[in-house]
């Protein structure tokens, strides 16, 4: 039932992509790669289109879509309001990339890709056979990571294969994505950005350009995000997680006493670990994500690492914190949500 491509690196098949756009023009699901995980997406302009999104995916309907364009003819059909300042640099410098941006919305986007919102989110991503769809199909792509909602979203094709064959009508596969996390969503309505979800864009690099950008209060656990995505438990490996943070030193020691009680109760036990410490952990079942010092390692690898815990069958899992800074901050977030905020200070 579910058509699916493999590209290879730099061969992309315009066929496929023709195809593909013709699905999204009558209606139909496509699943496509962008920079940062792959993307389930339909015709943003048609409700009846986008609910099919929400059936494949399993997701609560009260949690609104990306829209994705491949030109600023798009974006002005979109969107409700006069170009900004402040949204005219950010697309400037972050365009197409990793950035989302909320706009009022316009009448053209139906209420169900916002549940309801008077705002929309909107980005251009990195991707060529991502613009390639969104410009041959001649209509914005609204599109949620493709993976089944509460997974980690998938950022190789062996992800979505899993996730998502046979509930869609497309399966466009490239590589690997780039970035490895969900684009940065920023709140641009107020004096002060906020931002609603770290990501591919850092806080540092959004400061460089805007100045003064705060993170939404409501991301730490017991508040209520703006952006109503960040509520739902997500990305969660099958097995419980706890993330330890503190010196290092202390951590891998606290680490290593935890794990050795569980194992002595018979636990298989997954360990989430940086290069520099996985030798650490003799005889667990452990993965890297990277150095220590490559936040951007980190993002492309983490959804990838919860996935292979899930694979390994371990009955619990516990992880380092990363330094918070540049990407460490959309890891941490994303950690933190896998762990359903368990986070054991040391
Ligand atoms: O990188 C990405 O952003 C990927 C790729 C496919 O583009 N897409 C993605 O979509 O992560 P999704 O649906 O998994 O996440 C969309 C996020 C959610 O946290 C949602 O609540 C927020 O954007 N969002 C969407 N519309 C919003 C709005 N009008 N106001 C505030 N937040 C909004
Ligand atoms: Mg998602």
């Amino acid at each position: 039932k579910t058509k699916v491509y493999y590209f290879e690196d730099k061969n992309i098949n315009e066929e496929a992509i023709d195809e593909a756009a013709t699905v999204i023009r009558q209606g139909g699901t496509v699943i496509f790669p962008t920079e940062t995980v792959y993307g389930l997406g339909a015709n943003a302009l048609d409700e009846k289109s986008v609910s099919r999104i929400f059936e494949a995916k399993g997701r609560p309907s009260d949690n609104p879509l990306i829209v994705h364009i491949s030109n600023y003819d798009m974006l002005l059909y979109c969107i409700g309001e006069p170009l900004s300042e402040k949204a005219q640099k950010l697309m400037a410098f972050f365009w197409p990339g990793p950035l989302t941006i909320i706009f009022k919305k316009s009448k053209a986007i139906p209420k169900e890709v916002t549940a309801g919102l008077d705002t929309v989110a909107i980005r251009m991503p990195d991707d060529e056979i991502a613009l390639g769809l969104i410009e041959k199909s001649g209509v914005p792509i609204a599109a949620p990571s493709a993976n089944i909602s509460g997974k980690p979203s998938p950022t190789a094709p062996e992800h979505v294969i899993a996730d998502m064959d046979g509930k869609v009508d497309v399966i466009l596969c490239s590589r690997g994505t780039r970035v490895g996390v969900e684009s940065t969503v920023i709140d641009i309505s107020e004096d002060t950005p906020v931002v609603l979800r770290p990501g591919g864009v850092t806080l540092e690099e959004l400061r460089k350009v805007l100045g003064d950008v705060e993170t939404d209060k409501g991301l730490e656990p017991g508040s209520i995000p703006k952006s109503p995505g960040m509520k739902y438990t997500h990305y969660a490996p099958k097995a419980p997680m706890a993330i330890i943070r503190g010196d290092e030193a202390k951590v891998r020691g606290k680490i290593l006493e935890l794990a050795s009680k569980d194992r002595d109760r018979g636990l298989k036990v997954g360990i989430l670990t940086v290069d520099e410490d996985k030798d650490s952990y003799p005889g667990y079942s452990v993965i890297s994500i990277g150095s220590r010092r490559d936040s951007a390692q980190a993002a492309h690898n983490l959804f990838n690492a919860l996935r292979e815990f899930d694979k390994l069958e371990v009955d619990t899992i516990y992880a380092e914190a990363i330094s918070e800074e540049y990407l460490g901050l959309a890891v941490m977030n994303r950690m933190k949500k896998a762990a359903g905020f368990n986070i054991i200070e040391v």
